[in-house]
């Protein structure tokens, strides 16, 4: 038989316990909204027909969601029942199957437990399997009330007596049910609670009074059910989740002397016998390679190093460092730059939209901007491409073995040729032939004596 898997990913909810005007969901765990790990989750488990719930920030949220999403749009949140109920076009047309359905606030559940529980929801034929964890700290999950015969309801933090409030067993939010059922006992589920909301977990309680069977699926590693509501949890779900991420780059042969300040998205790639110091942010589909140095308090994006690159106390987004090359401090590297084999990039160097051709040196207090820049270039001190007029960027472009002097502007458009010199001080307007020296500054004049007529007026 072909499974018919499917996902409901609830993410209406503000989320006032944030204090903020951003959706919840759209609240990022390195880097990513949570939403995204959630949907990321369903992808690895196999299932690929998922419906979000939105409401608050709706717009927001579906900004960040994939292509082939189907949307349930909750106007008033009134509850995760009255969520589902939203889906309900989604479920009808997938009846034949199981539906999950997912916190958009949960980030860490993975697919392996997604796939275990549809495993005993499936042996057991369940209408419903919840997925639960046992947790040190129960506070603010639903309790999983049992008999002897099994789960016998959830109650929720704020409904609960103390007795009840002692369990420890929780639940995760995220529960199998078959499609039909489910459409079925939605509409018994009230609000009589508390919050005068319709809650799903009130589903449970109402199947086993149906005389139909639901199960648990007890998580042995709690963390997956762990959900983000305040700005503390959040801040918790992070160290957990960056915690981890070093920890597969120990194994990979990392250096870390200490985590402090050291952040890196799950996606970011570090070969062996790299150091990474504190204060580095490594964010996005960043590839780093083997002996390389990076940090004290780097932040890189989306870029790709080579080997043994040494890249200290500097910024680099969207941009490829090849084998050898020396950043920093201070350095700024912007979209769209290549620094090839051997590059020195000194103090307080911005570079943008440029490539920097091997062993070429760009040593201090120099911005390089929409240039290509040939072999062993020697930039002095100041240096400046002049790449805006006010209205248009124009290119600067600078041959093999070229020596840029000090406090030199390079008016864009404008060539400077292989072995060309610019004197020190030169505003370059005009093109510099191969092997020649353009100076481009007024003469100097000295004004003999001038200090006596100055003290005799
Ligand atoms: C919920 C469960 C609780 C469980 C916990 C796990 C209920 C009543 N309680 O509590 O048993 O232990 O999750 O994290 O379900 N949402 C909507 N529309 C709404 C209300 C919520 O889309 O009307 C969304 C939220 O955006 C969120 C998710 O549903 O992504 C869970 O809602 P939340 O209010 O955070 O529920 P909890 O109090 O955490
Ligand atoms: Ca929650």
């Amino acid at each position: 038989m072909t499974q018919n898997k499917t996902a409901i990913i609830l993410a209406a909810g503000k989320g006032t316990r944030m204090k903020s005007d951003d959706p919840k969901v759209l609240c990022e765990v390195l880097f990513k909204p949570m939403i995204n790990w959630v949907i990321d989750a369903c992808n690895d488990a196999g299932i690929n027909k998922i419906c979000a719930v939105t409401g608050y920030g709706s717009s927001r949220v579906e900004a960040v969601l994939p292509d082939g999403i189907s949307i349930a749009l909750q106007q008033e949140q009134r509850g995760t029942g009255h969520a589902v109920m939203m889906a309900r076009e989604f479920l009808e047309q997938n009846l034949g199957g199981d539906v999950i359905v997912l916190c958009g606030d949960a980030p860490f559940m993975d697919a392996q437990t997604i796939e275990n529980a549809y495993n005993q929801h499936r042996e057991q034929q369940n209408a419903i399997t919840v997925i639960t964890a046992r947790l040190d700290n129960p506070t603010g999950y639903g309790r999983i009330v049992r008999n002897r015969y099994g789960i016998k309801r959830i109650v929720e933090q704020k409904d609960a007596t103390s007795s009840e409030l002692v369990i420890n067993e929780v639940n995760s939010g995220a529960y199998w049910f078959n499609v039909a059922y489910l459409l079925d006992v939605l509409f018994d589920v009230d609000d009589q609670n508390s919050q005068g909301e319709y809650y799903l977990p009130d589903t449970i309680a109402l199947t086993i009074a149906k005389g139909r069977k639901v199960g648990a699926y007890v998580s042995d590693n709690p963390d997956v059910i762990l959900g983000a509501n305040s700005r503390r949890d959040l801040c918790g779900l992070n160290r957990i989740a960056n915690e981890r991420v070093v920890d597969t780059h120990f194994d990979n042969g990392v250096e870390f002397v200490t985590l402090d300040g050291i952040l890196i998205s799950p996606e970011a790639v570090i070969g062996k016998g790299t150091t990474i110091l504190p204060g580095t942010i490594i964010r996005g589909a960043t590839v780093i390679g083997e002996g390389c140095t990076i940090g004290p308090n780097s932040v890189i994006v989306d870029s790709t190093f080579q080997n043994n690159v040494a890249f200290n106390a500097s910024q680099c987004y969207n941009s490829i460092i090849e084998n050898n090359a020396t950043v920093g401090p201070f350095c700024h590297i912007r979209p769209n730059s290549v620094l090839k084999e051997g590059v020195h990039l000194g103090d307080f160097v911005e570079i943008k939209n440029s490539t920097i051709g091997n062993d070429s040196h760009v040593s201090h207090l120099t911005y390089v901007g929409d240039s290509d820049v040939g072999r062993r270039v020697n930039f002095g001190c100041g240096v400046v491409t002049v790449n805006y007029n006010g209205i248009s960027k124009a290119r600067c472009t600078i041959g093999d073995d070229a020596f840029i002097g000090c406090n030199t502007n390079l008016v864009a458009p404008v060539k400077v040729g292989r072995f060309a010199y610019t004197a020190a001080g030169s505003t370059i307007t005009e093109d510099v032939p191969d092997e020649s020296l353009a100076i481009a500054r007024a003469r100097q004049t000295n004004k003999e004596q001038f200090t006596k007529y100055q003290r005799n007026r």
